[in-house]
């Protein structure tokens, strides 16, 4: 276990690049797997989540080259898959490498068994499983990992999450992808949408109607040369510290601005955070800027509806910043935080008490009341990256040193977290 000290900081004037989008160097790592042709990732992100998605898809026959941020795949075709034999498929501490791959196994000419850690084997699957199974998929009994995927014909499905997800979303499109006939998938809210826009750019048929996604299958996809844009989730930390350490100015560069991604950005905002997005650019079909926040003199506001899935992973760093801010912070709507790497309800509320916030839990989000003094403590990160990653933000703003238990974890999304810090 690693044990991290952080001390209080002011007058931060740095300019820094954002690590590469998690959600977005791990599909381009499926897509480019199931290409014709080479595909070549910049700015990949080079963290042990997508690292265990190249160590899966290495057993799956994949040739797959890595070097620093820069990823290379020879693409094995929509067909050319290989059977993993007698591996075991393991996805480490990666939720999303671990419910992408099960819709992309569902529809091979043969069967894997897939597993992961502890936290990984908490996490339900059956929100995964339901949709397949209507398309033909089977898998064994457990609705948590490990499992097996038999390979199945599959068909298209028309289908309502039930629950606003990304993960599960993207699971039955690259299902379709193997499918005969059209798939219709219905959102009950809009999450992240790296999956249509990057299979389009490798020349897939996915459509946006509505709340609908609508796809058809296609004979091939298309290697390409992609540069990933940096993870908001990740500059979202260094955001924050630039809002909350006195006298400060941070900018984060080539950060990825999906208007799915950019819930936590329009709540600071709304707290009132001087936030600024220069330089708007593209990269492979995503918009990206640099953001330049300087201190802020901040309030509590409520928080609940649509915004949530736009924001669900910053909700830990969201209610570290909300102890600074003034007045009283709702979030609501929020119960998917119980299914993280942490139960982040109870791990995020527990965790920032010890610096002496005021935070409750509630059933399905959490309430903090700022203003309150804080100070330094022993904390842990509950194994999760990004609570780690949120204690050592709020630690830089209070008196007294902090120290934070397990936290190798920000190894899962950000390995240069506290070297930047
Ligand atoms: C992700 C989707 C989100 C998010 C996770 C990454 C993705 O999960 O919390 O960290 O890459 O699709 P859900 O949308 O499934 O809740």
């Amino acid at each position: 276990m690693s044990v991290q000290r952080i001390t209080q900081k002011s007058h931060i004037k740095k300019t820094i690049a954002a690590p590469g989008d998690k959600s977005i160097s791990h599909r381009a790592v499926m897509i480019g797997a199931l290409a014709d042709g080479i595909t070549e990732i910049e700015g990949f992100l080079p963290g042990e989540d997508c690292l265990s998605t190249i160590a899966c898809f290495r057993k799956l026959g994949v040739s797959i080259a890595v070097a620093s941020d820069r990823v290379i795949i020879k693409g094995n075709g929509l067909k050319g898959l290989a059977a993993p034999g007698g591996d075991v498929l393991d996805v480490g501490n990666s939720g999303t490498t671990l419910r992408l791959i099960t819709g992309i196994l569902a529809g091979q000419r043969f069967d894997s068994r897939l597993t992961g850690d502890a936290s990984i084997q908490k996490r339900p699957m059956k929100r995964v499983f339901e949709p397949l199974r209507l398309m033909g998929a089977a898998f064994s009994e457990h609705d948590t990992a490990p499992f097996t995927v038999y390979g199945r014909p599959l068909k298209g499905v028309s289908y309502t999450l039930p629950v606003a997800s990304a993960q599960v979303k993207s699971a039955i499109i690259l299902a379709s992808l193997f499918s005969e006939g059209e798939t219709v998938i219905t959102e009950p809210q809009p999450t992240r949408d790296h999956t249509e826009i990057m299979l389009n750019y490798f020349g897939a048929d996915v459509k946006r109607q509505g709340n609908q996604i609508v796809t058809h299958p296609v004979t091939r996809l298309n290697a390409c040369k992609l540069q990933a844009p940096g993870d908001i989730s990740s500059a979202a930390f260094f955001i924050a510290l630039g809002l909350i350490v006195p006298d400060s100015e941070v900018t984060v560069t080539g950060v990825g601005i999906n208007p799915t991604r950019t819930g936590i950005i329009d709540t600071f905002k709304n707290m009132g955070a001087d936030i600024e997005f220069i330089n708007k650019r593209y990269y492979g079909g995503e918009p990206v800027a640099d953001i330049t926040a300087r201190t802020s003199s901040l309030k509590g506001m409520e928080i609940s509806g649509d915004i949530i899935p736009r924001m669900l992973d910053e909700i830990p760093i969201l209610a570290a910043v909300a102890a600074f801010a003034d007045g009283r912070t709702v979030i609501r709507d929020a119960e998917e935080l119980k299914y993280k790497e942490s139960n982040r309800i109870k791990s995020v509320a527990m965790e920032l008490s010890k610096l002496g916030a005021h935070i409750t839990e509630t059933p399905d989000g959490l309430i903090i009341d700022g203003g309150y003094p804080m100070s330094g403590s022993i904390v842990d990160s509950h194994n999760d990256h990004r609570l780690a990653m949120s204690l050592a933000i709020a630690a830089c703003a209070i008196s007294g040193d902090t120290f934070i238990k397990n936290s190798e974890y920000v190894n899962i999304s950000f390995p240069s977290f506290f070297d930047l810090l």
